[in-house]
């Protein structure tokens, strides 16, 4: 078949050229949205006068007819045709005719593409954010079981100071609540209708572009033709905010691999979701946790593509920009494969409640509150602080944590101390006592699930 262009060409493309620059292996999973924005394009060219109302009709039955062949798998696209767009409409013009030839009117790939872009990417969005809420449901359910499930906190991968799980998993929950709000940020941006900016220039046509743009859903019509064609700042918006995602995912499944090894104990992964060694008889291991934690790589790379694409490009649209569709398609596709296996793998694990208590209680963990203690009896903390660092040393020494001292132990390293010591150091108190509102106690991680349910 001639080329859509073809009128200024003596020759056929080079085998070689149609090969290397047709974009249609990737860009035909846009069809639904080219031609749904096509169908909105035509019926506006109708109502304006631009092409008769006739003509626009004939147009949109046709194209109706295009996507349910592609639907029912009866098309087979060429890669002569080069991308989604012309493909589109060769096959209308096969279908219906000439009239299929004033589709293109008042339009360029170059708007065309932009808005097929947003369009779909609108859609991956949602289906994003709904895969975020999901993982924080499970997570919050999680977190209502483990109100007093004492674990360590750890800085510098050293146990620090008692919390609870829950609050360990609600840390999360934060974390996916702000990607939920920047992927819904960027959606305003996605959401934006770029076709009347033609080729580059705009056109000449009376189009009404707000027109499609309530056809279509969208919140607003481009202010700029020039930008309109050539920006991808919102797939670079949301490939920013995937690659987020993918860091507390990655995160998430660092703490899930350390604490599923012998060394922590801390949780079983189900057999469902976990792997074996064709060597070793006896390995279980977290490959789920490990591959998300790799596949954020390539998000990061996805990232790196857009950006370096853009960033010598002159304006307006430039060929260059072909090269988005892989990157944002690889990104979304990775982003919603991870959270979904991430979610059914979290729900499936675990708990080794008695290990995570244990590991609480060693380690010193409530050196702090001991240090505390002093300091309600009078004692700057600074002071306090040295006072409880040579009960430490001394317990070190001994073999024994800081509540297997006796009373006359702890006098020779402070007069102050007495018989309430034990209580107030406790691991359960040094949890629950923890009261303030982003704290691990159970009354205040209660109440963060309780606003998080709302959200
Ligand atoms: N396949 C092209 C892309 O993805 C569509 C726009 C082509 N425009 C052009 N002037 N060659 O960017």
């Amino acid at each position: 078949m001639s080329k859509l262009w073809g009128g200024r060409f003596q020759k056929k493309t080079s085998q070689m050229v149609d090969d290397f620059h047709s974009s249609i292996s990737f860009d035909c999973r846009l069809y639904r949205y080219d031609i749904e924005g096509s169908m909105a394009h035509a019926e506006m060219l109708g109502l304006t006068g631009i092409i008769s109302p006739g003509e626009a009709g004939a147009i949109v039955e046709g194209l109706k007819e295009v996507l349910s062949d592609i639907e029912s798998g009866l098309v087979e696209f060429s890669v002569e045709a080069e991308d989604i767009h012309m493909n589109v409409e060769q096959i209308l013009t096969a279908r219906i005719g000439t009239v299929a030839k004033k589709l293109h009117t008042a339009r360029s790939r170059n708007d065309q593409v932009a808005l097929d872009i947003r369009m779909f990417l609108r859609d991956e969005i949602d289906q994003t954010v709904q895969l975020l809420d999901g993982l924080s449901n499970t997570l919050l359910d999680m977190a209502e079981k483990h109100l007093d499930t004492v674990m360590p906190g750890y800085t510098h991968l050293q146990r620090a100071q008692p919390v609870t799980l829950a609050h360990h998993l609600m840390a999360y929950v934060q974390m996916f609540g702000r990607d939920r709000e920047r992927l819904l940020d960027g959606r305003r941006r996605v959401n934006v209708m770029p076709l009347g900016a033609g080729a580059l220039a705009g056109t000449t046509f009376p189009l009404d572009p707000g027109f499609v743009a309530q056809r279509l859903g969208f919140g607003g019509v481009a202010q700029n033709s020039l930008d309109a064609v050539s920006d991808r700042d919102f797939a670079v918006e949301f490939t920013a905010a995937a690659s987020l995602i993918m860091v507390h995912l990655s995160r998430f499944c660092e703490e899930i691999i350390l604490w599923s090894s012998s060394e922590f104990s801390f949780i079983e992964l189900d057999d469902e979701f976990s792997t074996g060694s064709s060597m070793m008889p006896q390995k279980k291991n977290p490959d789920v946790a490990e591959l998300i934690r790799g596949k954020a790589g390539r998000v990061f790379g996805d990232l790196t593509t857009l950006l370096t694409m853009l960033k010598g490009l002159p304006l307006a649209y430039n060929k260059d920009m072909q090269e988005d569709k892989e990157a944002l398609f690889d990104a979304l596709d990775t982003v919603k494969k991870c959270l979904d296996i991430f979610r059914s793998m979290l729900a499936t694990v675990r708990v080794k409640k008695a290990n995570m208590a244990g590991a609480a209680r060693g380690g010193f963990t409530n050196a702090t509150d001991l240090a505390d203690y002093l300091v309600r009896k009078g004692v700057p903390f600074r002071e306090a602080h040295e006072v409880v660092g040579k009960a430490v040393f001394y317990c070190v020494r001994e073999g024994k944590s800081l509540d297997q001292l006796d009373l006359e132990e702890y006098r020779s390293f402070s007069p102050l101390v007495e018989g309430d010591v034990y209580e107030h150091i406790s691991i359960h108190r040094c949890v629950e006592a923890r009261k303030v509102l982003a704290g691990p106690s159970p009354e205040s991680v209660t109440g963060a699930i309780e606003r998080a349910r709302r959200k």
